[in-house]
Parts: structure tokens; C-alpha cells; sequence
């Protein structure tokens, strides 16, 4: 017989993201954040390869990549708008953990598994400051997905990019229920 986890359950029943311009202090300090990297390094990871690392990116980083979101080559041509939220989800942050997938060279595990491993190392961190009680946000926004943006500004490798920046912090505002898709739609039965 199965041994259940209702609480764990019950969290992943309801787990809900909170908007990251809605996060305030105080945020977690480092010696909280080593069981939530902990957690998030905790992922299923075929061939243990550990395809990915981890960035904790702390208030003076953040100010140093907003400042930098305008000069980047993927901020040429962009409305106004366009260019202040993308520095605004820098310059607002107090805390966020960039997840850096970092290809591993393998015959026997695909390139899309290992990027699919650093998607769950997302996930896992983003669950585990929610379950921690922090509000958190799995983002990435373009300047993330700029090769001269995350080259200057987190010094990653040619190979590396970006698979997420989760933020955390401490919950402002509840967001309201965001609509959850419809089982029926996505889930299909196979019995035969
Ligand atoms: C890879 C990835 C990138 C995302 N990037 C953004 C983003 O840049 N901006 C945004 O508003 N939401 C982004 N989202 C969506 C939010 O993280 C999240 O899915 C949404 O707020 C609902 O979260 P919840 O289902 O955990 O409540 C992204 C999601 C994924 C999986």
C-alpha cells in the first residue's frame, strides 16, 4: 500500500506562483536559501550529469544587471515600455536565483533531457521557497536569453544560457487563482 504525504499533496494541489514585482523584504538569507538550493538540486537528472548550476544573484548584482539591461544587443528597437519592465525585474529585485543549464557533453544522454533536467531544478526551487513560506516566481524575460547580457553579466560560458531566474522574496499582495487547465483537455486515457 501506498505510504501518503497528504501535506505534500495538498501544497502541490495548491501551489500558486507570486508575481515577482510583488515581492518584498525581507528575503531569505543565505543560511535559509541552503535548503531551498538543497531542494532544487535535488532533481531528476539522468546519467548525473548535473547539467546545470546555480547563480544567487543578491541586491547589488541585481542593481549592477539593471543597469545593464538597456546596453545589451536585445534592447536595440524596443518601445520604452518594453525596456523598463525588462529593467524593472532587475532594479525591483531583492533576491533571485538564476539557473544556468550547462550542456554536458554525452553519447548516452540527450541534449533535450539535460535541458529538461534544468527545467526541474526550476521548478524544484520554485516549490521549495513556496513551501518554505516565501512568494516566489520562476521568470526569464529577454534579457536573460541575451548572449552579451548573461556573458558580461553573470559570466556564463558560450554553452551555458539561462533556464530561469526565480525570485524570492516575501508575499505584498495575494495574487488571485490563475485558471488551471481543464483535465479533460489535456490529459488523455490509454487503457488498451
Ligand atoms: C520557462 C518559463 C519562463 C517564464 N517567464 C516568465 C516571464 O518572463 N514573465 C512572466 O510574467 N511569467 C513568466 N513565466 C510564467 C510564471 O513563472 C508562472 O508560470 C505563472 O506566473 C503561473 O505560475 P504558477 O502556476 O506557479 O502559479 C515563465 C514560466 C516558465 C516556465
Amino acid at each position: 500500500m501506498p505510504d501518503p504525504n497528504p501535506a505534500a499533496l495538498d501544497f502541490l494541489l495548491t501551489r500558486r506562483s507570486r508575481p515577482a514585482k510583488t515581492l518584498g523584504l525581507p528575503v531569505p538569507d543565505r543560511d535559509a536559501l541552503v535548503p531551498l538550493l538543497t531542494a532544487a538540486l535535488r532533481s531528476p537528472d539522468h546519467g548525473k550529469l548535473e547539467p546545470w548550476r546555480l547563480i544567487v544573484l543578491e541586491r547589488p548584482a541585481l542593481v549592477r544587471l539593471a543597469e545593464m539591461v538597456p546596453t545589451c544587443p536585445a534592447a536595440a528597437g524596443r518601445p520604452p515600455e518594453e525596456l523598463a519592465k525588462q529593467v524593472s525585474q532587475y532594479a525591483m529585485a531583492h533576491l533571485a536565483v538564476a539557473v544556468v543549464a550547462v550542456p554536458r557533453p554525452s553519447g548516452k544522454i540527450p541534449q533535450i533531457e539535460q535541458t529538461l533536467s534544468a527545467g526541474a531544478v526550476c521548478l524544484q526551487l520554485l516549490n521549495a521557497a513556496l513551501a518554505a513560506g516565501w512568494g516566489a516566481n520562476w521568470l526569464s524575460g529577454w534579457a536573460s536569453h541575451d548572449r552579451e547580457f548573461v556573458t558580461l553579466g553573470l559570466g556564463l560560458a558560450p554553452e551555458e544560457w539561462v533556464a530561469g531566474l526565480v525570485h524570492i522574496g516575501t508575499e505584498t499582495a495575494a495574487p488571485p487563482e490563475r485558471p488551471r487547465p481543464d483535465l479533460d483537455v489535456a490529459v488523455s486515457w490509454m487503457a488498451t
